[in-house]
């Protein structure tokens, strides 16, 4: 097959990939729009939406360049056309519609959960491959559910969250606690330093069957203790030691809902044994290693792909593009965006 290129643009990642036939990288660009929504707190979407439209071009330019390659040279082109911000999916994937028209190429709609969902499928990334059936915990700004994984287009959700996806959560605490936008990352090294004792914060559905999720109730219990130690008095010490209580609540949940989701995944199918994570929170490294822990207590081996292929990029739509192409799965070019698109 000749290279594949991918463009993502479901919510502040702008990104463009070329893949060969084989789903080697060529080249590869991810400009996160950080510095534009960091003064809102949270992502924007008409300002997303204007900045994919000032980015790709140029960016998808470059790509093609380092790779080595004109568009007349590739096999197809990819883009997230869901679920995700509807003005960022329509700059994406009208754009890749332009170039598959001009050049004559299949275009392939990608569902942005497959594209996470298959990441982990890319060669190289783990020795002699993952094959299906196999279970994945997507945890992302946007999204916290577990997926059966059984074939290109074949997934079916295990449980989902019922309110806040968990990397939402992080944001929402860090912002309680002062810190930056994405929180996630600024949480983590804060709670490195703090006492996950000392607060004894709500893990929601801890024990319960299936493998749903809940985090609303978790920050609400962080917002009133962070109100009951008087916000703008809140030292150094119990910002830590409130960071590391509230990461500690949510990697007990994560992992007893984890639990829960092998146990399910091995009732479809007995002899899967790979839990896969995505998504920007699989980037928390006392959430992998507990994760890696409860996979090996289950019998299953958890992969978690590099944190660049954890986040939004585009090597992740164009590889599925290949995934997709390879079935024959091209799509029409009045296959319109959707913000809603569940596996
Ligand atoms: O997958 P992603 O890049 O974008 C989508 O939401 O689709 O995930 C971003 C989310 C943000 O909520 C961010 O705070 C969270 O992932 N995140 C983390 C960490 N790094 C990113 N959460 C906890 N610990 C981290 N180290
Ligand atoms: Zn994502």
């Amino acid at each position: 097959m000749r290279p594949v290129l991918g463009i993502e643009s479901s919510c502040d990642e702008t990104a463009s990939a070329v893949l060969d036939g084989e789903g080697r990288v060529l080249a590869e660009a991810v400009l996160s729009q950080e510095r534009e929504h960091a003064p809102y707190g949270g992502v924007v979407p008409e300002i997303a939406a204007r900045a994919h439209l000032a980015i790709l071009p140029d960016q998808v330019h470059r790509v093609m360049a380092c790779a080595g390659l004109g568009f007349g040279e590739l096999g197809g082109v990819a883009a997230s056309a869901g679920p995700g911000l509807i003005g960022g999916l329509m700059v994406g994937s009208q754009f890749a519609k332009g170039i598959a028209i001009a050049h004559g190429l299949p275009f392939i709609a990608v569902n942005h959960l497959e594209a996470h969902a298959l990441t982990a499928r890319l060669p190289g990334l783990v020795e002699h491959g993952v094959a299906f059936p196999y279970l994945l915990l997507l945890l992302s700004g946007g999204h916290c559910q577990c997926v059966a994984v059984e074939g290109v287009g074949q997934h079916v959700r295990l449980g989902s969250t019922m309110d806040d996806a968990v990397g939402e959560a992080f944001d929402k605490v860090a912002k309680l606690l002062g810190l930056g936008w994405p929180g996630g990352p600024a949480l983590e090294r804060l709670a490195a330093g703090g006492d996950p004792r000392r607060y004894t914060f709500p893990r929601p559905l801890l024990g319960r069957p299936g493998c749903g999720f809940s985090f609303s109730g978790l920050k609400t219990a962080v917002a009133h203790e962070v109100a009951r130690q008087g916000a703008g008095a809140l030292s150094m010490r119990v910002a830590a030691d409130i960071a590391a209580s509230f990461q500690c609540a949510v990697t007990d949940v994560l992992v007893d809902r984890a639990a829960h989701a092998m146990a399910m995944m091995r009732e479809r199918a007995p002899d899967a044994q790979l839990l896969v994570v995505a998504g920007g929170v699989a980037a928390n490294g006392a959430i992998r290693g507990a994760l890696a822990d409860v996979a090996d207590q289950h019998g299953f081996e958890l992969i978690a792909p590099p944190v660049r292929l954890c986040t939004d990029n585009a090597i992740m739509v164009a590889w599925t593009g290949i995934e997709r192409l390879r079935l024959g799965l091209a799509d029409g070019l009045d296959v319109a965006p959707r913000p809603r698109w569940p596996l």
